[in-house]
């Protein structure tokens, strides 16, 4: 009898303790309670919606459950389902128009909110509650266990945005549909597609054929993007694509099921390259050669943060017939997208070719313009008129405020956040996406390992950023934005690894509460979404594992500081040549090298199990790294 009250206790204890009771839900939802006990889903429990609009998200959420389950739900309309979905017939303030409450106790889950956005919220949350498997393609036998909570979650900003370079790689319909999937799975509800710049139109525009038909094609390249080969006279423009607006529509309707709005960008009056391939007389220099841009370099950077275009991709802001080019695109884009946004770029407008330019010179003389700036104010001032004629509202990026825009416009912020600060103070709405903590296309890790960037942006950066910038009103801020632009990144599997974990980060940023944020508790959180992806098959970068090594240099000697941005990681280092393990040093403090030349291996372990990439740096590159800090 006491082996046997033993062994029933044994099984008790290791139901409580074995099992991971707690909740990993990314983005922190703004109140959860947790108590002991759960339901668990079996084949007899049952799906429910209130309404026909409360229906759409039941009948999601069948869709999601039946393949890992093996079970055949199926939604019904009733009041009292196991999982029951129901849109409130008073809405409650609280809740907004994307928030939710989802409540379970041992018989069932019930899910509320005022609009079917706050439904689809409160699905992607029980989905994280969930245990992982829920992620399969293919029936997994197992427990189906949802924890008791009670949580009650909103939004903290309305814009939650990610941004798609489709022009410098262009992505298929279905890889855009896959990406837009994962966003909004993080309650992100905002998709930009950065349609047009000088490597590739995407977007059908069907009074204007040549913009897809020569506008979307570039010749084959490999290779660090501006290093690439110039396109040699007759050669054969094969690699692109664009959508249909048959395709975008659909990629819309998509997009709309997972309360995705999407905000088309058309990069003007620079970044034209593409429309310049196909209809040159846009261009100031006219030339019949231009070619779609395949990564060569024709521009030249220089260190005070000006640059210059070495061939023309600026449209003629002095030529009526660009404003009638333009009016054709913006028609067909005002009808294809319903989002009241429309991005007109606006960024790295080189103004030369210009100066160069009777026309614009003599613009600039009948209208009493003393800069080049106040020409491309000009412009702006003009596609604002044509997209307000089309009911639009126009956002651009932060090169719009320079020589003036209208007070309507939304200015984005990605020259760090003083645009955003400036546009706010003069009562413009903004998104912030500054480079400094939005923009993950920059390296997510040790530089050595990472694919080839001029710049560095790691998760616990992402993770600490407050997008409301300091003495700026917040209701001037709409949200923010992560940006990713493709200029090396040729897949969707690339972008994956580019775009989780920091997405994540990102998510919380725009969706949390402030005061909830902590990193400490945001690691094992992401680490239990590597595990979901792991299964679904998205890809993501484990870069926040490995060590920092930094090089302080004083009097000719290096000394290195080690750390790692996961809390509790063992980081071990060798100076004689050897593989880094367990059996190396054991950084503990600041460790100043012996004469060398010495290369330095690190890496970094936890519980005693390798968990970082192995770091080599060579002589040359220590010394590259000195800080004399
Ligand atoms: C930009 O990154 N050029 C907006």
């Amino acid at each position: 009898m006491k082996k046997l009250i033993l062994f029933a206790l044994f099984f008790a204890l290791t139901r409580v303790y074995g099992q991971d009771s707690a909740i990993h839900v990314i983005p922190q939802p703004v109140e959860i309670q947790q108590s002991t006990g759960e339901y668990t889903l079996t084949s007899v429990s049952t799906i429910g919606f209130n309404n026909q609009d409360s229906r759409k998200i039941a009948d999601m959420l069948v869709q999601k459950l039946n393949n890992p389950t093996g079970f055949s739900f199926k939604a019904e309309q009733t009041n009292s389902a196991s999982i029951q979905f129901n849109l409130n017939k008073v809405p409650v303030s609280q809740l907004g128009k994307e928030g939710y409450s989802l409540v379970s106790g041992t018989s069932g889950v019930v899910i509320t909110a005022n609009e079917t956005a706050g439904l689809f919220y409160g699905m992607q949350t029980l989905l994280q509650l969930l245990p992982k498997e829920i992620e399969s393609k293919t029936a997994v036998s197992m427990a189906w266990t949802i924890p008791i909570v009670k949580i009650t979650d909103y939004p903290r900003f309305g814009w939650r945005g990610l941004m798609l370079d489709v022009s410098r790689n262009f992505f298929t319909k279905e890889e855009v549909k896959s990406y837009i999937d994962q966003l909004s799975r993080y309650k992100l509800n905002t998709f930009h597609m950065h349609l047009t710049d000088d490597n590739g139109w995407r977007i059908e525009i069907k009074s204007l054929p040549k913009l897809t038909e020569v506008g979307a094609w570039r010749v084959p390249r490999y290779g660090q993007f501006g290093g690439r080969a110039k396109p040699v006279s007759d050669e054969k423009a094969t690699v692109g694509g664009f959508y249909t607006q048959d395709d975008m529509k659909e990629i819309i309707r998509y997009a709309q099921d997972r309360n995705v709005t999407i905000v088309p960008e058309i990069d003007i009056p620079g970044h034209s390259m593409a429309a310049i391939a196909s209809y040159p007389e846009l261009s100031c220099t006219k030339d019949q050669d231009t070619k779609v841009n395949p990564g060569s370099s024709f521009s030249e950077w220089y260190k005070d943060g000006t640059f210059k275009m070495l061939l023309d991709n600026t449209l003629n802001p002095s030529d009526e017939k660009v404003y009638e080019f333009l009016d054709k695109v913006f028609t067909e884009i005002a009808t294809i997208f319903p989002n009241p946004y429309i991005h007109v770029g606006g960024d790295e407008c080189y103004k030369g070719f210009w100066m160069k330019d009777a026309g614009c010179l003599a613009l600039m003389k009948k209208m009493n313009m003393a800069k080049p700036e106040e020409l491309q104010a000009y412009f702006m001032k003009r596609v604002e008129g044509i997209l307000k004629a089309k009911g639009k509202k126009l956002i651009g990026w932060d090169e719009i405020l320079e020589g003036g825009i209208g007070p309507e416009a939304t200015v984005m912020s990605w020259r760090g956040i003083k645009g955003g600060i400036e546009a706010a103070k003069m009562g413009h709405n903004v998104v912030m996406t500054p480079t400094t903590y939005a923009y993950i296309d920059y390296q997510q890790g040790e530089q050595t390992i990472e694919p080839p960037m001029y710049a560095s942006l790691r998760l616990e950066k992402c993770y600490n950023w407050e997008p409301v910038p300091e003495g700026v009103d917040a209701k001037y801020i709409l949200g923010g934005q992560g940006n990713l632009w493709a200029e090396q990144i040729v897949t969707l599997h690339h972008a994956e690894y580019m775009t989780w974990p920091r997405g994540w980060a990102l998510a919380e940023d725009f969706w949390s509460p402030k005061e909830s944020k902590n990193w400490a508790n945001f690691v094992p959180r992401v680490e239990k979404q590597f595990e979901r992806a792991e299964i679904e098959g998205v890809n993501y970068s484990t870069a926040f594992y490995d060590a920092i090594v930094n090089v302080r240099g004083k009097d000719g000697e290096m000394t290195l500081e080690m750390n790692s941005e996961v809390p509790g990681l063992d980081v071990f280092y060798t100076i004689d040549g050897a593989m880094p393990n367990i059996y190396s040093n054991k950084y503990s403090s600041p460790v100043k090298l012996p004469p060398g030349p010495i290369t330095v291996r690190v890496v970094t372990y936890r519980n005693g199990k390798q968990i970082g990439h192995l770091i080599t740096l060579n002589p040359e590159e220590l010394k590259g790294r000195i800080s004399t800090r």
